[in-house]
């Protein structure tokens, strides 16, 4: 049977465009997504739109618009981003669909019938902002903000229905000491424990009578269902829960077998550990095997977000330095699960160094040594004589492959890309090292072969472990080095089936940037 791969991404809010920290969230649950399919994995890979709820309705109100035909048109700009940025999803959820809405209706229903979901009444503090009912904890008493967002809180007090959530505390706790990976990184879980579960869980308000604009409630039409239970209920209504077709959430959900993996920042943490889990005990549902809570993209003045207005529209990076480019500086030089800095100077500083100095010069200088001592064709590697240096270089080929299989498995995406970066650093000193121009001048052709041979073997490695990442740059390589595109690779594999193949050096991969002339153009954006 396939092995089958389930990724999730949150679905992000319309009520603007998205910014360079959504972008994140999806290049990484893209890269899981493509590195699994390049295992031979079935994937369904979710994004979308979550568009309910008072932020949503009070933007489209700004702009004199239905809440429908104003999220209608941010959907689409979320679609075009993610087609520039190469996200290939398998489904994009809207939480207007109507089948979604069917799903949170039903489930809505189920735990109002088992008693999990009570009438009761609201009262207490409520940020618009985040969509979320705040404690004591979370509120800045001097000025009656969010600590989290900084925005206004309002007062409600309404009739609503509640979610029993202290009934799960110790279920929770129990299960989370049941599954030690659970969530990720581990200081997530702590955070959750002492900050929330320890000092009591308290039954969640679940439902809202004050505005309509919202999935209402079947029981109680005056309520609409909390715009979180409503999200959350996506990541299984995606799948065709309580739908007539729900062959993908039996193959992607009840089959224990699938591996679920949910990408989150670390703000929404609370939702996806504890009320998620929760709604699935609930439920009566298998858990995702992984929650990985990422950390922030932060500059200068703090986390990147449209509140602080030091928000980056990832567009301008993607269509002047290519979607790969963004792509890899994301995950190689956020470090995945901590904070990681965003500036202009960084981005272009990483492009110059890594991308033109360190890859693009490798695959420039190693086809320029196959054209023009060996006549463009990757010579055999013959067994005799092998150099110390030679073997050395084979053994580092099969724990790249094995070291890059291991951290993709365990989802470290950035301890991933250095994997390969120190291979392709390995391959650039040894060029320096070896000097191919002296075996040749000294017409010391059997090394020279076997070198031509590695260097072009490294070469494709490289380009079919970043496949997942530098989704554009990995084809041109194959391209040039003149070898069948593939994504498989086994630490086991022959050196020369590349062998004979005629290499044909093109345009350079990534173009040297002048920082100063680009620091003028962005900063002019
Ligand atoms: N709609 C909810 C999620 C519901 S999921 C069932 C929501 N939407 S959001 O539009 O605010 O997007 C939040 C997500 O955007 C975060 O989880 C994170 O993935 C991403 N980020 C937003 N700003 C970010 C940074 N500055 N840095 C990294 N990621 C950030 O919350």
């Amino acid at each position: 049977m396939a092995k089958r791969f389930y990724v999730t991404t949150p679905i992000y809010y319309p009520s603007n465009i998205l910014h360079l920290g959504h972008a994140y969230t999806t290049t990484i649950a893209d890269i899981l997504a493509r590195y699994k399919k390049s295992q031979g994995y079935e994937v369904f890979f979710l994004t979308g739109s979550d568009e309910h709820g008072q932020k949503i309705a009070k933007s489209a109100a700004a702009k004199n618009l239905e809440p429908k035909a104003f999220v209608d048109q941010i959907v689409a700009e979320f679609k075009d981003l993610w087609a520039k940025l190469k996200i290939d999803y398998t489904h994009f959820i809207r939480t207007t669909d109507e089948s979604h809405i069917i799903t949170v209706q039903k489930i809505f229903s189920t735990l109002l019938k088992q008693g999990d979901i009570y009438l009761d009444k609201y009262q207490g503090w409520y940020c618009v902002s985040d969509e979320e009912f705040v404690t004591d904890l979370q509120i800045d008493k001097a000025t009656n903000t969010c600590k989290n967002c900084g925005g206004k809180l309002i007062e409600l007090a309404e009739e609503s229905y509640f979610f029993k959530i202290s009934a799960y505390s110790q279920k929770l706790l129990a299960y989370y000491q049941e599954h030690p990976t659970f969530i990720f990184p581990e200081s997530r879980k702590n955070e959750m424990i002492n900050n929330f579960i320890k000092p009591g869980l308290t039954d969640l308000s679940v439902t809202r009578t004050s505005f309509t604009w919202g999935v209402p409630v079947l029981e109680n039409p005056k309520h609409v269902v909390y715009v979180w239970i409503d999200a959350l209920s996506n990541y299984l209504s995606a799948l065709g829960y309580l739908q007539i077709d729900d062959s993908n959430f039996q193959k992607f959900w009840v089959d224990e077998e699938c591996e679920i993996v949910q990408l989150l920042g670390k703000e929404i943490t609370r939702f996806h550990t504890i009320y998620w889990p929760i709604l699935l005990m609930s439920l009566n549902l298998r858990q995702p095997n992984s929650i990985l809570s990422h950390g922030w993209i932060i500059n200068d003045e703090g986390k990147m977000s449209k509140s602080k207005g030091n928000i980056i529209d990832p567009r301008i990076l993607i269509e002047r330095y290519s979607a790969d480019a963004l792509r890899c500086f994301l995950i190689k030089e956020i470090s995945f699960g901590s904070d990681g800095k965003y500036s202009h100077e960084g981005f272009l500083n990483f492009f110059n160094a890594y991308l033109v100095n360190d890859l693009g010069n490798l695959l420039s200088r190693i086809l320029t040594m196959i054209s023009k001592y060996s006549d463009s064709k990757i010579p055999k590697f013959e067994n005799k004589e092998i150099k110390k240096y030679q073997s050395e270089l084979i053994f580092d080929f099969q724990t790249t492959i094995k070291d890059f299989q291991i951290t993709m498995d365990q989802y470290q995406v950035t301890d991933a890309v250095e994997v390969v970066w120190k291979l392709i650093a390995k391959l650039n000193k040894l060029i320096d090292d070896i000097k191919p121009w002296d075996l040749f001048k000294n017409q010391q052709t059997a090394e020279l072969n076997n070198v031509l041979n590695l260097f072009a073997n490294g070469l494709m490695i490289i380009s079919i472990l970043l496949a997942p990442i530098l989704v554009d740059a990995s084809s041109k390589m194959q391209e040039q080095l003149g070898v069948q595109p593939t994504s498989t690779l086994s630490p086991e594999f022959d050196l020369n089936s590349i062998a004979g193949s005629q290499v044909d050096k093109k345009e350079l991969l990534f173009k040297r940037l002048d920082v100063q002339v680009e620091l003028d153009y962005l900063n002019s954006k």
